[in-house]
C-alpha cells in the first residue's frame, strides 16, 4: 500500500491541557511521520473556512467558537493508509463512544471538545493540508523526492 498523508489537528482543549506532546508521541509510535507542523490561533473566519462543509448545521457556531478560542497544533502526517489509520487512532467523534485507548477517549471531554481532528478521506486531506500549509512548508512526497 502506498504512503498517504492526512491532516491532523490537536484542538484547543488538548493544547490548553498540555496534552500535545503525548498526542504527538502516540502518533509517532503508531507509525506516522510528521511532514509539517505549526501552532496557530485561528480567527473565527479561518475556522469557518476550514469547517465550511458543516455550515448551517446546529453545532456550527459552537464548533467555530471552540476552534478559534485558543491555539491549535496542525500537522501533515504520513504513513501507509494514513487517513483511515489516523481515524482509528483518534476514535469516534464522540469520546463517550470512542474505543478504549483512542486519543479522543483518552483526551476528549465531549462531542464538541474532542481533542483531535483528522481528514475523512484522501481528497479532503489534500484540501485540508493546503488550507494550512504552503507547498514549501510540506516535505516532498516520496515519489517526488530526489
Ligand atoms: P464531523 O466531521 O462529523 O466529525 P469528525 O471530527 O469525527 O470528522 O464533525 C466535525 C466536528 O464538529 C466534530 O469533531 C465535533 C463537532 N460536532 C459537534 O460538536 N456536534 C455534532 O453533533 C457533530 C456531528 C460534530
Ligand atoms: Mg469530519
Amino acid at each position: 500500500m502506498a504512503l498517504e498523508r492526512t491532516l491532523s489537528i490537536i484542538k484547543p482543549d488538548a493544547v490548553e491541557k498540555n496534552h500535545a506532546g503525548a498526542i504527538i508521541a502516540r502518533l509517532e509510535a503508531e507509525g506516522f511521520t510528521v511532514k509539517a507542523l505549526k501552532r496557530v490561533h485561528l480567527s473565527r473566519k479561518e475556522a469557518e473556512g476550514f469547517y465550511e462543509e458543516h455550515r448551517g448545521r446546529g453545532f456550527f457556531d459552537e464548533l467555530v467558537a471552540f476552534m478559534s478560542r485558543s491555539p491549535i497544533i496542525v500537522m501533515a502526517l504520513e504513513r501507509e493508509d494514513a487517513v483511515a489509520r489516523y481515524r482509528e487512532v483518534i476514535g469516534a467523534t464522540d469520546p463517550a463512544k470512542a474505543a478504549e485507548g483512542t486519543i479522543r477517549k483518552l483526551y476528549g471531554a465531549s462531542v464538541g471538545e474532542n481533542a483531535a481532528h483528522g481528514s475523512d478521506k484522501t481528497s479532503t486531506a489534500a484540501r485540508e493540508i493546503s488550507y494550512f500549509f504552503a507547498g514549501y512548508e510540506v516535505s516532498p512526497t516520496a515519489s517526488s523526492a530526489s
